[in-house]
């Protein structure tokens, strides 16, 4: 089975639960753990940051950073395809009481224009904004990037008018990648930015959430509150740990694979995609022109040993990721053509 579904669907290597096994690990609710200690440190240091905070998952890093930086009532402006908005359950009104203004980034890029003309006016009316969300990677966006100078711009914006920058970058070890530039050149533009270990990176699970000091003290009371507290998770901070050591630079294979997958998906008739707009890991394209919606495809095509998930009526998201070779990925692609000339 080619499972093209997400980058989430690794399963940990042998070299990586060895790591696992081998972990020194202490009361991480006391803050006892080692290892997690160092993962924290060495990502906070990684990307500029006073602080990191260990959580299972990236949705938690997102709301603990929500609730760590509003009040109810703020708003949050934001792209209405983010993961925050559109994949956590409502979670920013249930556990922050946010309010949300969505905009229509381009594929799920905002620009500092798009943003200040969001702002809301002192007026006892209205909510005030108090935090902008970002998302880099943008996992809807189909893998979408932000630019060095975009979010220095956004930035610049934000701290004009004294408002927050959060940014989810469960995949921003791609975003740099791709941008040609440092996670700690795009993470220097936020006040608070989160990564995940459980995507292009491999472990089982992880997210490590980087501030200030004063913003990780206060955010940790609240992944407690969330229950997010664990205990001896070194076990799984070395699988992050091992991930960040042996899988950041081997991106670009996955990069370079989504790009293959693109170009040989825009020759398949029926298929409508833009290789071009590809630039990390998530291949979206449509498949209107067939006589199928995404759903229809993604079944049909599954007993031939190609998964896909639907992302839209007639859009499918492919993913690439460390359990996919360019061999596969050719097959792939020979395994779609097969389908589609049968039905
Ligand atoms: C951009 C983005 N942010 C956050 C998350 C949430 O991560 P988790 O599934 O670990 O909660 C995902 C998951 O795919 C994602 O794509």
């Amino acid at each position: 089975m080619i499972d093209l579904r997400s980058d989430t669907v690794t399963k940990p290597s042998e070299a990586m639960r060895q790591a696992m096994a081998s972990a020194e690990v202490g009361d991480d609710v006391l803050g006892e753990d080692p290892t997690v200690n160092h993962l924290q440190d060495t990502i906070a240091s990684l990307l500029g940051k006073e602080a990191g905070l260990f959580v299972p998952s990236g949705t938690m890093a997102n709301q603990v950073a929500i609730k760590t930086h509003i009040q109810p009532g703020d708003e949050i402006i934001i792209d209405k395809n983010a993961h925050i908005f559109y994949y956590e359950c409502g979670a920013a009104a249930v556990i922050s009481g946010g309010q949300f203004n969505c905009l229509a980034g381009e594929k799920g890029i905002l620009s500092a224009e798009m943003i200040e003309a969001a702002f809301r006016p002192e007026d006892i009316h209205q909510p005030p904004t108090r935090l902008i969300s970002l998302e880099n990677s943008h996992n809807r966006g189909g893998g979408s990037i932000y630019t060095l100078e975009n979010l220095a711009g956004i930035a610049k914006l934000a701290v004009k008018h004294d408002i927050r920058v959060h940014l989810d970058g469960a995949r921003l070890f791609n975003g740099a990648l791709a941008a040609k530039t440092t996670v700690q050149e795009l993470a220097r533009q936020t006040d608070s930015v989160c990564v995940a270990f459980s995507k292009g990176l491999g472990a089982p699970a992880g997210s490590v959430l980087c501030g200030s000091a004063g913003f990780i003290e206060k955010a940790i009371r609240f992944r407690k509150m969330l229950g997010g507290g664990m205990r001896q998770v070194g076990i799984l901070a070395a699988a992050c740990l091992y991930g960040l050591d042996n899988n950041v630079e081997r991106l670009e294979v996955d990069h370079q694979n989504a790009k293959r997958l693109a170009r040989g998906l825009s020759g398949i008739d029926g298929i409508n995609i833009d290789p071009e707009q590809v630039v990390t890991n998530i291949v979206l394209f449509d498949v209107g022109s067939t006589s199928m919606d995404a759903d229809t495809f993604a079944e049909g095509l599954a007993p031939a040993g190609v998964l896909l998930i639907p992302f839209g009526r007639t859009t499918l998201r492919a993913v690439t990721h460390l359990d996919v070779t360019t061999a596969e990925i050719d097959e792939a692609l020979e395994i779609i053509q097969q389908f589609l000339k049968k039905v």
